[in-house]
């Protein structure tokens, strides 16, 4: 038995989080104990996710800003004027404003963040830089079905963006079908920017999640931290150890926190047994090649129609369009 029921209901409080609390017994308790990286960004989480983004060893973010920077001409172009675009996960604002800036004719701009404080922050700001434009943000998780609010504006057409490679903590089957919604959602003559990390050599990619300062560690540990605020959990940060350790058959990286000891954690009304050397699973990060990723987004209603990467192949820019035929290659 891996778990069982406290005796004492004294002891028994009702967690805060009761999403989280249901998520993390499930994923507790599965063989392969696992917690959903969707938890990883409370404020602290997002904080230090920040300071990620900054990290020498973490090239994801500068160079997709790179390679939106040197190719924005050709990629407004691309996607054509007058479209609405639409924003999975905003708060990326540099990549955000390059767009903004350099779309013509832009319809409207709704940004999508579960975060409504955050969202509302940062319409408040574009809305002084970009005065002519309808902002209209949606407070919502995005891997819910969504409804955009009304727009004043007519559009040409529906364009999303989504920046950073989230879509690789997606798994594939799951990417297919968030992909298939977002093609749903932008309908006929729209289309996807989205940002997709690439498989590259072990070494670079391990160092990417082990940072030498230690601040992917604290962004994994957080999320224990965050179950004993939320959950009322009595995890020992010190007794596990945070890891990241590349798949390369899966093309994944996988991050972990490993018990360094027997012991044994509660949850609310729940125990937990862990064995030394035991792990939670916490995030996967796919990387995808080229080919691989265009075959994700066929099966997902997409045909690509161009791709932007940077000089060392590191990282990919795509515009991938709603296949007018409605085509689904599976
Ligand atoms: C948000 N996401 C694309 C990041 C990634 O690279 O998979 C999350 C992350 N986890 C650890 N470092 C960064």
């Amino acid at each position: 038995m891996s778990t069982s029921l406290l005796s004492n209901p004294v002891l028994y409080r009702e967690p805060a989080n009761k999403e989280f609390f249901r998520e993390a017994s499930i994923g507790l308790l599965q063989p392969q104990k696992t917690l959903p990286c969707k938890f990883l960004y409370d404020d602290q989480g997002s904080d230090l996710f920040n300071q990620i983004c900054d990290l020498d060893e973490y090239y994801p973010t500068r160079t997709e800003t790179a390679i939106l920077r040197d190719n924005i001409r050709e990629i407004a172009e691309v996607i054509g004027p007058g479209c609405r675009l639409v924003e999975f996960g905003s708060g990326t604002s540099t990549k955000t404003r390059m767009l903004l800036e350099h779309l013509a004719d832009l319809a409207s701009y709704t940004p999508i963040d579960i975060s409504s404080a955050q969202l509302f922050d940062s319409c408040e700001q574009l809305g002084t830089e970009f005065p002519a434009l309808e902002i209209l943000p949606l407070a919502a998780d995005y891997t819910d079905s969504l409804h955009l609010p009304e727009s004043e504006t007519p559009a040409q057409k529906v364009v999303a963006f989504f920046p950073g490679s989230t879509i690789g903590n997606f798994e594939p089957h799951e990417a297919v079908s968030f992909l298939r919604r977002i093609a749903c959602l932008c309908g006929q003559h729209g289309g996807l920017l989205i940002g997709v990390d690439l498989i590259k050599d072990r070494r670079r990619l391990e160092a990417a999640y082990n940072d030498r300062k230690g601040v992917t560690a604290a962004f994994n540990l957080n999320l224990l931290a965050r179950a004993n605020r939320e959950l009322g959990s009595d995890f020992d940060l010190g007794s596990f150890r945070h890891q990241a350790i590349y798949d390369e058959a899966l093309g994944r990286i996988e991050m972990r926190l490993i018990s360094l000891q027997p012991q044994v954690v509660r949850v609310a009304n729940q125990e937990f047994f862990f064995d030394e050397d035991e792990y939670i699973t916490t995030e996967y990060s796919y990387k995808y090649s080229l080919p691989k990723f265009t075959k994700l987004a066929q099966s997902a209603g997409f045909e690509v129609l161009n791709v932007w990467v940077d000089r060392n192949k590191l990282f990919s820019v795509q515009y991938l369009r709603v296949r007018s035929d409605g085509a689904v290659n599976r």
